[in-house]
């Protein structure tokens, strides 16, 4: 069995962080003021064969908001929403056009409107900071707000199997755990998971992929 010492943060914790950081995405651990490349490439590469340009999409536990800005230059209907408020109000003063595209929401608490109203969903670095102990529950969470024929973008660390669970958060997943989580919540795969190591030094291993509902 992995071990696994949970300290899960909770939406107060996120939202001291962002308060902390007064302003200064620095000291924010996980904001590096771009969008994140492996959504970038994806965006460039696999989005316009699935995504037609003003399709609705949602961005989960979006931070401070820079995929959700990238989205929005690219065309998309985009609803971003984070628990924090503190992001959320950081996120509309970055860019005042797009504060309309910021919400603050609970994915464990979302409102009704959004249910099953997205044609892509993106999840970025979310799950993986959540309780490893409710991942299920999370990625369920999550997988409400797909329309029928939506599909769920899943950008995460990755870690080998045999690497014990430890130290978290982060909580990076196993091919196979993000499988499992996504199989519970009535999803699978587009297309075989990729599970690489990107350029950051030292490079980190990630894993990117893409689901929609099971048939059936
Ligand atoms: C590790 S950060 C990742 C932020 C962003 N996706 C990124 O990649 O930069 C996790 C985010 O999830 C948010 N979050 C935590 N719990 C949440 C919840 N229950 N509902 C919505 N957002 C949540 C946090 O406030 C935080 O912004």
């Amino acid at each position: 069995m992995p071990t696994i010492q949970p300290a899960p943060l909770t939406t107060s914790d996120f939202d001291a962080i962002y308060a902390e950081a007064q302003r200064d995405p620095g000291l924010v651990p996980w904001a590096d003021g771009r969008p994140h490349p492996a959504l970038v490439s994806w965006l460039n590469a696999v989005a316009p064969s699935l995504i037609r340009c003003g399709a609705r999409v949602a961005v989960v536990g979006c931070g401070l908001g820079e995929d959700a800005r990238e989205l929005v230059r690219r065309g998309y209907d985009v609803t971003a929403f984070d628990a924090s408020a503190t992001a959320i109000e950081w996120a509309r003063e970055i860019d005042a056009a797009q504060a309309g595209c910021f919400h603050v929401a609970d994915v464990f608490d979302l409102p009704p409107r959004w249910m099953r109203r997205f044609d892509l969903v993106i999840e970025i670095n979310t799950i993986q900071a959540l309780d490893p102990e409710r991942r299920e529950d999370t990625t369920d969470a999550i997988a409400r707000l797909l329309s029928p024929r939506g599909h769920l973008l899943v950008i995460c660390r990755g870690r080998d199997d045999d690497t014990p669970l430890v130290d978290g958060p982060p909580w990076p997943l196993t091919a196979d755990e993000l499988r499992a989580a996504t199989d519970a919540a009535g999803l699978e795969p587009t297309r075989p998971l990729e599970v690489f190591h990107d350029h950051e030094t030292p490079p980190v291993l990630r894993i990117r992929g893409l689901f929609e509902r099971r048939a059936g």
